[in-house]
């Protein structure tokens, strides 16, 4: 049992301590917390499509590496030599059946065993323990969908216990065809802010859009010749959208479409036909794997407890006021090519991409509500995540634990409280799991 209970949230008031996300003592909590012990997005299994591939990525702060051995197998190490702790891979991705420490040489197969020392007999004498100074595995590796997920904690729940209702809706975007998709990128920078902003924000705030992003919304609505939505009074009154906090800390907006109208999953592809072509012709495959409401009637997006936000895109943690953003260009194997240069030249202008117009307004705000956390007269009036407490209900046709309007800050609440009972546990003994209550449909699974 945890020994002393934390509290940063007011869950009655929606009040939340400004200080999650300057303080440096809370900082470093989290590193082993959260990013110790959680269910972490690492990587796609099309980053490392051949034999012996790796690809550089972090857990948290830590440096990880994820291989896939000769065999084809995966593998996710601690990107540390078990001499001086030397990082042993500087490449962010490439293809090597070992790997060479820089330092002294000691070198290390891809499946993680120490296979060679300099002067293993004349200056060890042969007396080191060379069976059990292989490369540190991550405790537990899985996929879904192709994603690859990994955690240091022995005692986690599966990857399915843990991501739960979610997958429900995740399924639509990742899971809808036999040959899955493909990851490009990432894009990589460092960003001045905390990083579970952006994550809460993806959970999904549909407040701002139409504040923070009007103007930008109108030139991209133009550009991509598609109708302007969610601005002004029409946030609030947006029929089928809905905020969900699906359980464990995972949120979205669904939207709801009418029987018979079509739904267009792909919205950052340029709408000339092209996807909405693709995405009629892949339908029967997609109703098989997904049953026929998921995959003709909803759609929608949000944050992966603790680090995704967005599609599938990371927020490493680099410090309480610095945060590393990662964004990925993903495309499913079967589309026509010309559809997947479409897609990764419109991500330019997405809502999740640096050059894009969205994140623009987005960041700047997100450093501001950070920096509140950071001075004792703007720590002292804390934050405020209470629209639509109570008002979560039970809605036919969206699964989660608490189903809200467009326009609610559940889902962040959601997502909030998830990381106050990490940061109160002394391990998975003390974390809840929420039970999958979704009527799963089709062939898809993990
Ligand atoms: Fe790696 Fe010495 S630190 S070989
Ligand atoms: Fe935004």
């Amino acid at each position: 049992m945890a020994t002393s209970v934390k509290q940063w949230m007011d869950k009655e008031t929606g009040m939340i301590n400004s200080s999650i996300f300057a303080d440096e003592q809370i900082y470093q909590q989290e590193l082993e917390k959260i990013f110790g012990r959680a269910w972490l997005f690492i990587g796609h299994v099309s980053l490392i499509p051949n034999p012996n591939d790796f690809f550089l990525t972090y857990m948290g702060e830590d440096p990880v590496i994820l291989t896939r051995d000769a065999k084809g197998e995966l593998h996710a190490f601690l990107n540390m030599c078990r001499h001086r702790g030397n990082r042993i891979v500087r490449a962010d991705d490439g293809n090597a059946k070992n790997f060479m420490c820089a330092y002294h040489g000691w070198t290390y197969s891809n499946d993680g065993r120490l296979v060679s020392v300099p002067g293993l007999q004349e200056a060890y004498y042969g007396e080191l323990d060379v069976d059990n100074l292989g490369l540190v595995p991550v405790a537990h590796l899985e996929t879904y969908a192709g994603f690859v997920f990994a955690t240091w904690a022995e005692d986690a729940p599966s990857l399915k216990d843990y991501m739960g209702d979610v997958r429900y809706y995740l399924d639509i975007r990742y899971n809808s065809t036999d040959n899955g998709s493909q990851l490009q990128g990432p894009v990589k920078w460092m960003a001045p802010f905390n990083w579970k902003v952006p994550v809460e924000n993806a959970s999904h705030d549909m407040y701002h859009v139409g504040v923070s992003h009007l103007s930008a919304s109108i030139v991209q609505a133009r550009f991509r010749n598609q109708p302007l939505r969610n601005r002004g009074e029409e946030r609030f009154s947006t029929p089928g959208q809905r905020q969900v906090h699906a359980g464990n800390g995972h949120s979205l907006t669904a939207n709801v479409r009418e029987e018979g109208t079509f739904r267009r999953v792909l919205q950052g592809a340029t709408n000339d036909g092209r996807a909405e072509a693709y995405e009629k012709s892949m339908l029967d495959e997609a109703i098989r794997r997904l049953g026929h409401y998921r995959a003709t009637r909803i759609s929608g997006g949000g944050s992966l407890f603790p680090n995704k936000w967005l599609g599938p895109n990371l927020a490493f943690p680099r410090g309480p006021l610095k945060t590393e953003m990662w964004v990925f260009n993903m495309t499913d194997v079967d589309m026509p090519q010309d559809l997947k240069d479409d897609i990764r030249l419109r991500q330019l202008t997405s809502a999740s991409h640096p050059a894009g117009l969205l994140l623009q307004d987005d960041m700047d705000n997100w450093r501001s509500v950070t920096d509140s956390g950071r001075t004792p007269m703007t720590r002292r009036w804390g934050q405020r995540l209470s629209m639509g407490i109570g008002h979560e209900e039970s809605v036919p046709g969206y699964p989660g634990l608490e189903v809200a309007a467009a326009c609610s800050e559940a889902g962040q609440r959601g997502y909030i409280a998830r990381w106050e009972e990490f940061m109160n546990a002394e391990s998975w003994a003390d974390i809840h799991i929420d039970p999958i209550t979704a009527p799963f449909e089709g062939t898809a699974t993990m």
